[in-house]
């Protein structure tokens, strides 16, 4: 089990990059695998999370190029080759590994294809509830079967002729909503889902970028079947679920000033900058590009930190954000409340008793809610030996923690923070070593021997 250290912060980088958008990279592969032709996308996540789903779309039938590497991150330019919305049966049960994203996406796609397919993932996604995808898939035609009352995974999708549903979320959930809807190309006529909250919205955003016609209409969402992606390529902007950590770091540290280059802006996705406003850091950001997903620059300036009230139609926005947000908590004068947030307790982990648990042994005072907690901010931090429960999330929020405690910080089992942020620990870095000279991660052109072989052997 690999460990990492942090320790009171040296200094704040001016700036940094973060790897691409999770959300946007897993969806990338999988509408670039639905496409007939060929989508190079640039700017790609390689988290193992996101590389289970280029795995998976081989598995169906697509064909991965990789065209170029970075080093110390991974594979970031890809080109994916599709036949169409008709997928190959493949040969194996499909590994989800640690992915909610990859395997309820993928149901909906399997929802519409004329064979079987099994799904199955780690310890930890083999506890998380499938229900919310098989139960309206299973109303659109599919044929979908799991494990106990939550149907949690391996699942079996037993696709075949579906037909177009009407349904309101029980959840507010962007990988449910995005299952339906993909469901519904394969459906005759027109799938509309009612979101009671907004939830992210990368799904419609790449259906307008490969040519899929979908519309809005107050709480609905909806698409008309028979629709076929058309091969575009996309540039995935950084995601700022990782931008957060770095966000926070420099907010809660006076005087400091640090911007995030190129981050994902979609409206959807952006709470986090006004939850660290409504705190007191200085926030703005820049705009430089619209297209298909706004992306631009945040830059953050620290100060002394106040609490706040996380709730209500906000959640969806920052639930990836809250883990780091609960330590900023920590870090602020007054009383931080977190509410309306039960969807944690289902997450990589149970990301409420995970948040408050660590916090306490870093000497934090929090009571825990069934759908939140109280944070009582301003306590001395304490540096902890720390688990993360196979968590990148966890992981990465007390690792920032860290940064403000007295002594050292170790967080066991940080293995799982390639999950979603290759080239952490060099970020990291630059925050605990400071500016050591050392050149920023190479980048390397052209097609990297070992990885092109591990893609071949993958599915061979
Ligand atoms: C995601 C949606 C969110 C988020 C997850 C990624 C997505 O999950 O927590 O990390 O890409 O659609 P829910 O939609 O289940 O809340």
């Amino acid at each position: 089990m690999a460990s990492l250290k942090s320790k009171k912060l040296k200094s704040i980088p001016a700036e940094i990059t973060v790897p691409g958008d999770k959300s946007i990279s897993h969806r990338s592969a999988m509408f670039a695998g639905l496409a007939k032709g060929t989508t190079i996308i640039e700017g790609f996540l390689p988290s193992e999370d996101c590389l289970c789903t280029v795995h998976a779309m081989q598995a169906l039938g697509a064909t991965v190029e990789p065209l170029e590497e970075v080093e110390g991150v991974g594979l970031v330019k890809l080109a994916i080759t599709g036949n169409g919305l008709k997928l190959k049966a493949p040969t194996k049960p499909v590994d989800c590994g640690n992915s909610g994203t990859t395997i309820r996406l993928l149901a909906g796609i399997l929802a519409g294809q004329d064979f079987k397919t099994e799904l199955f993932g780690d310890a930890s996604l083999s506890r998380r509830p499938m229900k919310r995808v098989s139960d309206p898939l299973g109303l659109m035609g599919a044929k979908i079967t799991g494990q106990g009352e939550k149907i949690c995974a391996p699942l079996t999708i037993e696709g075949g002729p579906l037909k177009p549903i009407y349904y309101k979320l029980p959840v507010a959930s962007a990988q449910v909503k995005s299952a339906i809807l993909l469901a519904g190309l394969f459906a005759p006529g027109k799938t509309t889902v009612v979101e009671p909250v907004a939830t992210r919205n990368h799904t419609e955003r790449l259906f307008t970028h490969f040519g899929i016609k979908w519309l809005r209409e107050d709480d609905c969402v909806s698409v008309y079947g028979g629709q076929e992606p058309r091969a575009t390529d996309i540039v995935v902007p950084g995601d700022i679920s990782s931008a957060a950590f770095w966000m926070v770091a420099a907010a809660a540290s006076p005087g400091a000033q640090i911007t995030l280059k190129n981050v994902g802006l979609n409206p959807t996705r952006t709470g986090v900058i006004n939850v660290l406003l409504r705190m007191g850091a200085l926030v703005t950001n820049s705009e430089t590009h619209s297209d298909g997903e706004p992306r631009g620059n945040i830059t953050v300036r620290g100060g002394d930190l106040n609490a706040t009230v996380i709730g209500g139609a906000e959640i969806p926005n920052v639930i990836d954000e809250l883990p780091i947000l609960a330590v900023a908590g920590a870090l602020a004068r007054g009383k931080t409340l977190i509410r309306d947030a039960s969807e944690l307790r289902v997450k990589e982990t149970d990301r409420i008793a995970a948040v408050a648990q660590n916090l306490r042994a870093m000497g934090v005072t929090v009571t825990e809610h069934p759908d939140g907690m109280e944070i009582e901010g301003g306590a001395k931090l304490q540096g902890a030996t720390l688990p993360c429960w196979g968590d990148h999330r966890i992981a990465m929020a007390f690792l920032v923690a860290g940064m403000f405690a007295e002594g050292t910080t170790t967080i066991e089992g940080s293995e799982c923070i390639s999950t979603s942020y290759p080239g952490f620990e060099h970020h990291l870095d630059l925050f605990l070593l400071g500016d050591t000279g050392a050149p920023p991660i190479p980048v390397m052109s052209g097609i990297p021997q070992p990885l092109a072989e591990k893609l071949s052997q993958k599915h061979a």
